[in-house]
């Protein structure tokens, strides 16, 4: 290449864009099982995810400001409803982004680019059609060990209108690539947490601590580093505590900030590192009223009852190949 001259050069490019273009975007294209929504957002290294747009694509008038409240309220909730909020105390201190990444617009990083599409819907887990307010109240309560707020108060509003326009281009019902968190392939034997403790010193403690326990930032305000376990942690009953959802997260964006382009950990370290996580003491969550139909659990689901005969153990951390139903 060096010696090669200009003529040479732009021959390379070229050559380069067609292999490019041909081997690598052309089967990307093909698995992203369009229709992926292109005029508000993407970068070209995600072409065939789902990425949302910006902060300062948010339109700058009286709309755009209630999104914008609602996209700071998402990246920075300890500063609003945390312990020490300005609008209420009604958190355990930790961000929607903390586990939403990049405001809910990360490709595989637990992002709401389905959202806006996908809801009302009917879920399973409380056996009702959910307005994506009454999902979000999930997450307060469950993955931020939080009270659930007023559907029409001021912060509901901004979070569902900023949700709404994130995906506001994807057509009604679809979903698309690269939105919420990737489910990884089960692995034939269970997932251990002993391998998981080994993965989690090397890897994760100098960010998020020995005991799990995170590192609030200067002022005490909001996390530089969220805890993983713990009384500040998500409880039991947040998503993050089913195994499949915790590793798909985790492989795609841990160690911070890797991306799904290039993972550091295997599918089978990602699932080991989840078990040893989801091992640890965590505040508990009612969730009696859970899953009316139990054929309905996700086999990955940690507590029974159970429609089949198979242990919590093992309903928790596998090995779940043969026993049925995934996500
Ligand atoms: C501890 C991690 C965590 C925190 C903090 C958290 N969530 Fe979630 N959230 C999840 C997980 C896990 C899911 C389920 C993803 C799945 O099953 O694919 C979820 C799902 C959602 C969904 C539905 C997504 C979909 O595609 O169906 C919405 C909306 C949502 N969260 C909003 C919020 C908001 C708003 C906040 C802050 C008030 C928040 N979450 C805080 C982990 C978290
Ligand atoms: C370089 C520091 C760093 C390392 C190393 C790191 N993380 Fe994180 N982790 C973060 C940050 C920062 C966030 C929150 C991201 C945000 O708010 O944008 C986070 C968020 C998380 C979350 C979701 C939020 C929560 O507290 O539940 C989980 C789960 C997680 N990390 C697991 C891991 C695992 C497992 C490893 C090791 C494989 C790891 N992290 C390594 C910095 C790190």
């Amino acid at each position: 290449m060096v010696s090669c001259g200009i003529v040479c050069r732009i021959n390379m490019k070229w050559i380069v864009r067609l292999i490019y273009g041909g081997i690598v975007a052309l089967p990307m294209y093909i698995s992203c099982n369009t229709p992926t929504p292109q005029p508000l957002s993407l970068t070209d290294s995600s072409a065939n995810c789902w990425t949302g747009s910006g902060e300062y694509q948010i339109p700058v008038d009286s709309v755009g400001r209630e999104i914008r409240y609602g996209r700071n309220l998402i990246a920075h909730t300890a500063q609003y409803l945390g312990p020490k909020g300005s609008v209420a105390a009604i958190t355990n201190g930790m961000n929607c982004q903390n586990c939403h990444l990049d405001a809910g617009t990360k490709p595989w990083g637990n992002n709401y680019g389905s959202v806006a599409s996908t809801y009302p819907r009917f879920r399973d887990r409380s056996g009702t059609i959910e307005s994506i307010e009454k999902r979000i109240n999930d997450c307060l309560q469950r993955s931020l060990h939080g009270k659930a707020i007023d559907s029409t108060s001021r912060e509901m509003r901004a979070m569902v209108a900023y949700i709404q326009w994130l995906g506001a281009e994807v057509p009604k019902g679809k979903k698309v690539k690269g939105s919420g968190i990737q489910q990884l392939s089960y692995m034939q034997r269970a997932a251990d947490p002993l391998s998981g403790e080994k993965i989690y010193v090397t890897q994760c403690a100098r960010c998020h601590g020995k005991q799990g326990e995170g590192q609030p930032d200067a002022n005490g305000i909001e996390y530089t580093y969220p805890p993983l376990w713990g009384i500040h942690s998500y409880t039991t009953g947040a998503g993050l505590y089913r195994l499949s959802r915790l590793a798909g997260y985790i492989k795609n964006n841990m160690p911070n900030p890797v991306n799904y382009h290039q993972p550091l950990l295997q599918d089978a370290e990602a699932w080991d590192v989840a078990a040893y996580i989801n091992s640890q003491p965590r505040p508990g969550f009612d969730f009696s009223s859970d899953w009316p139909d139990i054929k309905a659990k996700p086999v990955d689901h940690p507590f029974g009852p159970f429609a089949d005969t198979f242990t919590e153990r093992q309903h928790k951390l596998g090995p779940w190949v043969g026993m049925g139903k995934g996500k």
